[in-house]
């Protein structure tokens, strides 16, 4: 069997940004390992971070679900006191004894891996993979300090990338002064936004119980999913005349049930006597919406019938239904994160001109899949793209 390969991404991603991922990225297809341990340190020895662990974790968490190469580790995170490179890489190597590692630094660290922790003894405990990160370094300075280093027993490989030019300085800059960083991933954005990280302004109401609840209860991929379906939602909101406060709101719960087995599903619809339509018991796909929008009431504590409406029917739509639901709906459809389809642009195009059409669109393009797989198309899902249609005709 060949050697387990462990990359290695440290920092205190405060908050994660675009150029954290560029690297992570680049590094995994220089093809030095097959998967890259991302790890936030908890309380770093010489600065103190502008947001908590636990959200930077999460955050981190979001953003590590674009790829699945990318693994968020709590070994640094976990760890009381003060955290350095050298027990993060014995710690790594007592869990991985047989893997061979690869530490990724810029090019301004290595200038100073010579006043790291024990640093002699760190040097051959794994590869140094470096990064291009030269504003204001000497060529010769960075030459004659790899040469000094690698005679002390370190290994060095340099890895070509084109960087994002981005620095969590920058980000939090940005964040202070109320803009939100198109540097940031998006569910990134919509973290801070929804919690005010970083001086944001817009914090919502009960939003650290909501975050830990999803969070607990949300594979990676869907905790992302919501977040960017929220802050879709909400610029969606804000362009059709929509309170963009509760699209939020509503696409960040619109999921939360998702993961609930069909018995607890069916048990929840029963109880609330949610629906009878035999369709709907059978199908996660389409009970979770019915379900959330109850799970949102009774453990989320959200009580706004409007929001509500709008979780019940993200899935298949309803005629008659709100232009917030509309919003939350589509927005589930389009969100950046979301796998491209047939139409898709088109879609994200006629979003911002007209919701009705926009959402037509959608649903009719999800009606001919549905179909075209032999699959069951929900008559709540006809009735809504017949309602649209009749709305969009008359005007
Ligand atoms: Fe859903
Ligand atoms: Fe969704």
């Amino acid at each position: 069997m060949s050697k387990q390969r462990i990359g290695i991404l440290g920092g205190t991603f405060d908050p994660v940004h675009n150029g954290h991922l560029c690297i992570g990225l680049s590094v995994l297809d220089s093809g030095y390992f097959d998967r890259l341990l991302v790890l936030p340190s908890g309380q770093p020895p010489h600065k103190s971070c502008g947001a908590p662990a636990e959200d930077r974790w999460k955050m981190v968490v979001a953003a590590c679900a674009s790829d699945e190469r990318l693994t968020p580790c709590r070994l640094e995170i976990d760890r009381s006191g003060r955290i350095y490179t050298y027990d993060t890489l014995t710690e790594l190597i007592r869990q991985f004894p047989e893997a061979e590692l690869f530490y990724v630094i810029g090019a301004d660290t290595l200038m100073q891996l010579r006043s790291w922790y024990r640093a002699e003894e760190v040097l051959p405990l794994c590869t140094f993979l470096v990064c291009p990160r030269q504003d204001g370094l000497k060529p010769e300075e960075y030459a004659s300090e790899l040469r000094r280093l690698v005679s002390m027993g370190g290994r060095f490989r340099s890895v070509a990338m084109n960087p994002v030019p981005v620095s969590s300085t920058a980000v939090r800059t940005a964040l202070a002064s109320g803009k939100i960083p198109e540097d940031l991933p998006v569910p990134v954005q919509e973290y801070c936004r929804c919690k005010g990280l970083y001086g944001l302004s817009g914090r919502l109401d009960g939003i650290d119980t909501w975050i830990d609840q999803l969070f607990a209860a949300l594979k990676p991929g869907r905790f992302a999913h919501s977040l960017s379906v929220a802050l879709t939602a909400s610029k969606l909101a804000a362009i059709h005349g929509v309170d963009p406060l509760r699209a939020e709101q509503a696409g960040l719960l619109h999921d939360c049930a998702k993961y609930y087995s069909m018995k607890e599903m069916r048990r929840i619809a029963a109880e609330h006597a949610l629906t009878d339509d035999p369709a709907f018991l059978e199908s996660g796909a389409l009970l979770h919406s019915l379900v959330g929008a109850q799970v949102a009431q009774d453990k989320y504590g959200m009580n706004d019938p409007a929001v509500l409406e709008a979780i019940r029917y993200h899935n298949t739509g309803c005629a008659g239904m709100s232009r917030l639901a509309m919003c939350v709906c589509l927005a589930d459809s389009i969100e950046p994160l979301r796998r491209s389809y047939p139409s898709l642009d088109k879609v994200r195009a006629l979003s911002e001109k007209s919701l009705e059409r926009a959402l037509l669109l959608s649903l009719e393009v999800t009606a001919r899949y549905v179909v075209s797989r032999g699959k069951y198309l929900h008559p709540r899902t006809k009735n809504t793209i017949r309602w649209l249609r009749s709305l969009t005709e008359s005007k």
